[in-house]
């Protein structure tokens, strides 16, 4: 569904991605993890065709470049790092700037978007929110409602750039189960950055871990998060327990690991 090929991106003169290759099959979710300023959002960016890049990205087959704005604002929805929140506007039309590539030309939102916009809101515990203004709204209650947005676009791609680091720890498996379902029920094809290793891996079936543009390693959880892998590109003693099949990846301080040894 989507395939990256020697993608690379440079700007201002600094190479920031440096060939990246690899696929995401259709109902696929792929991780993108790796340090800070590792190149994941603007990897995240060059796919959904915000910034310059030599390489190609392909989407269902089809070369991004050679796609008008709008067809491709139909294939793929992407939520950015920080997105930008008009201080006055309501819930609803902000969920409604999702169908925006669906509607025709000097067109309003028909009965029909206010409908799908306001299923999506519920699923996302937002339903009594929807007359809200977004100044109002929690950092939690805002990621939730960037990512409704996102669902209201119904794209076949989903590009979350660090979509649960405001929520809790219940609202952060709930939003991803809720992806989850989505995935599987509709065959969405997922691509997330996530800081949260263990997070990652309970979720994702591939992870692509980038360290300075490159890729380090990809494969299944149980292939990158192992020590050898982690400690190097993220240059802290990390530590991974296997829980029953669940891999969790933790960092200690370094030399708590000696002392605990003696003592
Ligand atoms: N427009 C730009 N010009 C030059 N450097 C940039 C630009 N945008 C981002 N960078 C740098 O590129 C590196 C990768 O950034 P980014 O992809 O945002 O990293 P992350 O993996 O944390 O998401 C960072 O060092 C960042 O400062
Ligand atoms: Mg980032």
């Amino acid at each position: 569904m989507i395939e990256l090929t020697d993608l690379r991106v440079r700007l201002s003169g600094t190479t920031l991605v440096d060939g990246i290759s690899l696929s995401v099959r259709p109902d696929g979710w792929l991780a993108i993890v790796g340090p800070n300023g590792a190149g994941k959002t603007t990897t995240l960016r060059a796919v959904a065709r915000l910034l310059p890049f030599t390489g190609s990205v392909r989407v269902a087959g089809q070369d991004t470049r050679r796609m008008r704005r709008r067809e491709l604002a139909r294939v793929v929805a992407y939520v950015p790092q920080q997105p930008h929140f008009p201080a006055d506007m309501t819930v609803i039309d902000y969920a409604l700037l999702g169908r925006t590539p669906h509607l025709a030309l000097l067109q309003g939102p028909s009965a029909a978007d206010r409908e799908i916009c306001a299923t999506v809101l519920a699923r996302l515990g937002l339903g009594a929110y929807t007359e809200r203004r977004l100044a109002t709204l929690s950092g939690g209650e805002r990621q939730r409602l960037v990512l409704a947005r996102a669902l209201a676009q119904q794209a076949p791609v989903l590009l979350l750039d660090e979509p649960t680091s405001a929520l809790d720890l219940g609202r952060r498996i709930d939003a991803l189960e809720l992806v989850d379902e989505l995935r599987v029920e509709r065959g969405l094809t997922v691509v997330t950055v996530v800081h949260d290793l263990t997070l990652a891996g309970q979720f994702a079936d591939t992870l692509a871990l980038l360290h300075e543009g490159r890729l380090a390693a990809v494969g299944s959880p149980a292939h990158v998060l192992r020590v050898e892998v982690l400690s190097d590109v993220y240059d802290a003693s990390v530590h991974v327990v296997d829980e029953g099949g669940h891999l969790v990846v933790t960092s200690r301080r370094w030399g708590s690991w000696a002392t605990e040894e003696i003592g």
